[in-house]
């Protein structure tokens, strides 16, 4: 029974996933976590961003974005594309808005679009996306307070 309410719910989910007119059809290949870390390193995005296990190079800019890491709520795979080809579409929050964008509100990072192949691509999001980690929520307890 268990299952069945499972397989309901996922089927659910599936179908309003399904019912969204910007995602629909879209779907990339599955890409390989460690191509993509290459890619992650030789494309210098340590230059302007952080990442746990990774030193940064020595002349970085003056900016240290995290990537990866604990984070309450989970990137998806479709945010991360997103904010790789098209990083002005929405900017990261929680920074001074004075570095990371410019006069024009456009992200100060660089647009790979034309550098990078869909294959790189694919590889980066894998192994990004590989570096979230869902922070679980902890509710106070309040049965211990008067
Ligand atoms: C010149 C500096 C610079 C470089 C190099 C750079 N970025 Fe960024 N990146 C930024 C800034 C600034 C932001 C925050 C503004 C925004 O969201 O675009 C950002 C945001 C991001 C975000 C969204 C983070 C969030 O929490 O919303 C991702 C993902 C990302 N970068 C990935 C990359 C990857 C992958 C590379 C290498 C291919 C890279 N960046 C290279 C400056 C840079």
């Amino acid at each position: 029974m268990k299952r069945l309410q499972s397989l309901i719910l996922l089927l659910a989910a599936v179908g309003i996933s399904g019912c969204d007119p910007q995602s629909r059809g879209f779907s990339l290949p599955p890409g390989d976590t460690q191509r993509g870390e290459q890619v992650f390193l030789n494309m210098q995005c340590l230059g302007c961003h952080t990442m746990e296990g990774y030193e940064r190079p020595e002349n970085t800019e003056d900016l240290s974005i995290a990537l990866g890491g604990k984070v309450k709520s989970i990137k998806t795979y479709g945010e991360l594309v997103t904010s790789v080809i098209h990083p002005s579409h929405k900017l990261a929050k929680g920074y001074d808005m004075s570095k990371i964008q410019n006069e024009e509100g456009q992200s100060v990072m660089p647009v790979y679009n034309d550098v990078m192949t869909v294959s790189e691509l694919v590889d980066l999001v894998t192994f990004l996306e590989s570096r979230y980690e869902l922070e679980v929520y902890e509710p106070t307890d309040y049965s211990t307070r008067h």
